[in-house]
């Protein structure tokens, strides 16, 4: 079966809070397990990372949620490609803020996990560039945290 992958940057409108953050979460994770829809979503308090992948069509109608979300603005797209074989098996949501909500803190340490997978992985040169990108986001993240 073919997969797509996309991996974008986005800017979050002024204002959101932790509330918006979990309903965000909440949405998300609730239509991506029904599509089949597996990736990870970082939040810096300021830009939104997101890598997702899943069956094209799927995919799509994510996608378009996603498009259409009055969350964020100036969606750049940076990667859109398919796959043969999906790299994540869950979809994650990290966020800078360390004050954040159980669900956050939650979603953050299942993140941990795949996050060593991915670096292992783009170590040994196998990543993609939307994954190096992911990872380069993710590092950037941490280091002005
Ligand atoms: C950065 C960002 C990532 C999102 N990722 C997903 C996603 O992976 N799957 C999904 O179904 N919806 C996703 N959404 C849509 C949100 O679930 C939806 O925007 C949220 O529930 C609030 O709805 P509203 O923007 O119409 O107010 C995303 C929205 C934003 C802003």
């Amino acid at each position: 079966m073919a997969y797509r992958a996309v991996a974008y940057l986005s800017t979050a409108v002024a204002g959101l809070t932790l509330a918006d953050i979990d309903h965000l979460l909440v949405d998300a994770r609730a239509h991506n397990q029904v599509a089949g829809v597996t990736g990870v979503l970082l939040y810096d308090g300021h830009q939104f990372f997101q890598y997702f992948e899943g069956p094209e069509e799927n995919a799509e109608r994510i996608y378009e949620r996603i498009r259409n979300s009055r969350m964020h603005v100036e969606i750049n797209e940076l990667h859109d490609y398919t796959l043969h074989r999906p790299r994540f098996h869950h979809w994650h949501m990290s966020c800078r803020n360390p004050h954040g909500s159980v669900l956050q803190k939650l979603c953050n340490t299942e993140w941990l996990h795949a996050l060593e997978q991915l670096q292992e992985e783009v170590g040994q040169g196998s990543g993609t560039p939307a994954l190096r990108d992911l990872l380069a986001f993710w590092e950037r993240q941490v280091r002005v945290a």
